[in-house]
C-alpha cells in the first residue's frame, strides 16, 4: 500500500454521468490531494495531509512541485500496427485528390496492406511499441489497436499476434480489434460478400481459438463495404460472440444506423452523420466516437460532437492514429482543437478521452479516479487542470502511472 501526493488538484471525474452534455461546474476536484493505492487499485482519494495522518506507517511517494492529476487517458480507436508510410497520399490529397479517389486508384489502405504484409514481424513489433510509447508519454494508459492491414488469414493473424506480443512488452493496456473487414483486398478473387464470408469462416474462428481479439470492426463506406452486406456480417459476428464497433458515416451517411441496430459498442467517425441519425444514436447505448485526427488529416469537417452531446449521446474522442487519414497520433492536440471548433466544455473533452471511451471498450475499471478503479493516472506540472487543453498539447505529461506503477 502507498500514498502518492500531494497534488494541487486531482480531477477525479467521479460523479460525471455517462451520457450527454456536461458543464465545467460539474467537475469534481480534490484540492491538495493524495491517492492511496493498494495492489494496483485506488483505495482512497482525499486530502493528502489527512490521508497521511490516518495511515501512519504508509509508504509515501512524494510529488515535487505543483502538479495536477487526470485519469489515464483512453484512446479507443487506433490503427498503430502498420508498415510503411503514406506521406505521398497526404501530398496528393493536398494537391487536390480526394481520399476516395486515392483509394480507388490503388493507393490508400491497399498500399498500407502491401507494406504491412511485406514487413517482418520484428519490424512491425518494434514500430508498434514505439507508437505505444509515444502514446504513454501523452498520458494514454489504455489503447485500442486494430488489425486491418493484413486482409487475409495469414496476415490478419500476423498483425493480431504481434499486438498480443506487444502486450507482453508494455505496461499500457492494449485492446485488440479484428478489422479484417477494412477493405476487400485486391488479390481476393470473389465478391464483397464472399470476402465477408471468408472472414467469418476462415479468420474469426482462429482469432477466437488463439484469443487474439474479442471485438470486430468494419468500414462501411462506398469504397469498402455496403450497408446491407455489412449488417448481415455484423449480426453473424455477434452470434460468434464478438463485440462490435463500426467505422460509420465517414463520408456517406447511413451506417451509424446499422451500428445502433446491431447493438455496436461504438460508431466511430460520424463526420457525415445527418440530424435524424444523431437522434437515433443519442437514444442508444452505442458510443459516438469523434476522430478529430482524421478530420485534420483529410481536411474534412469535424464530427458533430456538440449536437451529439446536446441530443444526449455518449461521446468519446479518439485519435484514429493510422498511416493514411490520421498520421499525427496526438490525442491531446486533436481533442483541444475539436473543443474549439465544436465548442465543447473541458468536462466533455475529458470525459470523452476517459470513462466514456472506456465504456466504448467495455471497460469499467478505468476512466475515473475513485476507490475500486485501477490506479491509472497522468500528472501535469501545473496548478490548474484547464491548462492541459488550453496549451493544446504543448504542456507535456509529467508522470504516468498504470496499476499504481510509474511507467513514464
Ligand atoms: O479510420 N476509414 C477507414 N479507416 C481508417 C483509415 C485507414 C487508412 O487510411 O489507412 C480511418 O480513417
Ligand atoms: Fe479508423
Amino acid at each position: 500500500m502507498k500514498l502518492i501526493g500531494p497534488f494541487k488538484q486531482i480531477v477525479t471525474l467521479a460523479n460525471l454521468p455517462l451520457r450527454g452534455k456536461l458543464s465545467d461546474e460539474q467537475i469534481d476536484i480534490v484540492v491538495d490531494g493524495g491517492i492511496v493505492v493498494n495492489d494496483g487499485t485506488i483505495q482512497e482519494i482525499g486530502n493528502f495531509e489527512t490521508l497521511k495522518y490516518e495511515n501512519q506507517n504508509i509508504n509515501i511517494e512524494t510529488i515535487e512541485g505543483q502538479q495536477i492529476v487526470l485519469p489515464g487517458l483512453v484512446d479507443s480507436h487506433t490503427h498503430i500496427c502498420f508498415g510503411g508510410n503514406r506521406a505521398n497520399d497526404f501530398a496528393m490529397r493536398n494537391a487536390g485528390k480526394t481520399y476516395l479517389e486515392i483509394a480507388e486508384s490503388g493507393g490508400g489502405i491497399w498500399s498500407s496492406v502491401q507494406h504491412t504484409r511485406s514487413a517482418s514481424e520484428e519490424e512491425l513489433l518494434k514500430t508498434l511499441l514505439e507508437r505505444i510509447n509515444f502514446l504513454i508519454a501523452l498520458g494514454i494508459t489504455t489503447i485500442e489497436v486494430k488489425s486491418g492491414y493484413g486482409l487475409d488469414v495469414e496476415n490478419e493473424l500476423k498483425m493480431l499476434r504481434i499486438i498480443k506480443k506487444a502486450q507482453g512488452q508494455t505496461e499500457a493496456k492494449l485492446v485488440p480489434t479484428c478489422l479484417s473487414a477494412h477493405l476487400k483486398p485486391r488479390d481476393f478473387e470473389g465478391s464483397n460478400q464472399e470476402y465477408l464470408e471468408y472472414i467469418l469462416t476462415e479468420i474469426l474462428p482462429k482469432v477466437k481459438e488463439e484469443e487474439l481479439a474479442t471485438r470486430v470492426d468494419i468500414f462501411i463506406e462506398k469504397s469498402a463495404f455496403q450497408p446491407e452486406e455489412s449488417k448481415d456480417f455484423l449480426l453473424k459476428t455477434k452470434d460468434l460472440g464478438f463485440d462490435i464497433t463500426v467505422h460509420a458515416d465517414q463520408f456517406t451517411p447511413g451506417s451509424s444506423r446499422i451500428a445502433v441496430e446491431v447493438g455496436a459498442k461504438s460508431a466511430d467517425h460520424l463526420e457525415a452523420t445527418i440530424d435524424e441519425d444523431i437522434d437515433f444514436l443519442a437514444k442508444s447505448d452505442t458510443v459516438a466516437t469523434a476522430l478529430p485526427g482524421a478530420s485534420l488529416g483529410l481536411g474534412e469537417k469535424f464530427t458533430p460532437a456538440r449536437k451529439l452531446l446536446d441530443a444526449g449521446a455518449i461521446v468519446a474522442i479518439a485519435s484514429d492514429w493510422n498511416p493514411g487519414s490520421a498520421p499525427m497520433g496526438n490525442l491531446i492536440i486533436q481533442a483541444s482543437i475539436l473543443a474549439t471548433f465544436e465548442k465543447l466544455t473541458t468536462a466533455e473533452v475529458l470525459a470523452g478521452m476517459t470513462f466514456r471511451a472506456a465504456y466504448a471498450l467495455g471497460l469499467e475499471d478505468i476512466g475515473k479516479l475513485e476507490a475500486g478503479k485501477k490506479a491509472d493516472f497522468v500528472t501535469f506540472k501545473t496548478d490548474n487542470f484547464q491548462n492541459v487543453l488550453y496549451n493544446q498539447g504543448s504542456l507535456k505529461a509529467e508522470n504516468v502511472y498504470i496499476n499504481g506503477n510509474q511507467v513514464h
